[in-house]
């Protein structure tokens, strides 16, 4: 198997690869804006697991890109990891729209580009799977991160639209739910202990997701019950939680 990972720089998406790499003995495509990051994650993921990972830039926000960036992959991928994210700064976005747009082009707009030239592809050669990393953030509208949660949301729109093209072909469409995951992303965070996860755990529920071929999973699998609990508060109270 070859398994394209965009964002390959993310935590999650580093311990998502040595899963396929372990378990799958997939080859690796690692790409991402960071390159010499990458080289060092390819050697390491190569002598651990004797597969091949070949590191690659990929800008998600550079859409111009994107097809000539796919065209030069040979072999071709099985399957993609869409795993690149920005959680950006949620004051600064409202005071200046050229950080709300790059939360949009990172999250949603690159992603939709990118995913657009795989799709088309797994359409015509009926084979392939894609696993999209959402948020928890798109199910529901916070003042703290809305422009976050809304590019999230869209994905997540788009992913479940995505999937319902390609099922005819055979082509799988995971949408991954994440909650609170101690990374990079997180770092600067208070997250609280007890529902956050570590990006090997979240890795380990992405797999198993795909092994058991489904077509959306919540890492960890709580977050499933809170979100419906937050998504069934009244807007009238949920209005005055100011969260
Ligand atoms: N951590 C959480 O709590 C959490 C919760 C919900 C959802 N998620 C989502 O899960 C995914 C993985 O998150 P993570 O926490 O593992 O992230 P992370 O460790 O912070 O890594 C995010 C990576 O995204 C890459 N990236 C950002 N903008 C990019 C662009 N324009 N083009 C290419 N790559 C770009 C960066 O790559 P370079 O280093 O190469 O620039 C960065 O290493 C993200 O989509 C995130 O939104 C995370």
């Amino acid at each position: 198997m070859n398994l394209l990972v965009l964002g390959a720089n993310s935590d999650v998406a580093f311990a998502l690869a040595g899963r396929f790499a372990q378990f799958e003995k997939a080859d690796l495509y690692l790409a991402s804006r960071n390159v010499t990051a990458l080289e060092k994650k390819a050697r390491d993921l190569t002598i651990r697991h004797g597969i091949t990972a070949t590191p690659l830039f990929f800008d998600a926000e550079d859409c111009k890109s994107h097809a000539d960036f796919y065209e030069s992959l040979k072999p071709k991928p099985d399957g993609v990891v869409a795993a690149f994210g920005y959680l950006g700064d949620q004051a600064a976005a409202q005071k200046d729209f050229h950080q709300a747009r790059r939360i949009f082009h990172a999250n949603f707009i690159g992603a939709v580009s990118i995913l657009e030239i795989v799709a088309a592809d797994f359409e015509r050669r009926g084979h392939g799977f894609i696993i999209g990393l959402s948020s928890v953030a798109g199910q529901r509208g916070r003042q703290s991160n809305y422009f976050y949660g809304a590019a999230k949301g869209a994905f997540s729109i788009y992913l479940s639209g995505l999937r319902n093209r390609l099922a005819p072909r055979g082509v799988k469409v995971i949408t991954v739910l994440p909650g609170f995951i101690r990374t990079k992303m997180t770092e600067s965070m208070e997250l609280p202990e007890k529902l956050t996860a570590l990006p090997e755990e979240a890795a380990r529920d992405i797999h198993r997701a795909f092994q058991k071929s489904k077509d959306i999973v919540y890492t960890r699998w709580f977050w499933k019950w809170i979100m419906l609990v937050i998504r069934s508060i009244p807007e009238p109270v949920f209005k005055r939680l100011r969260l």
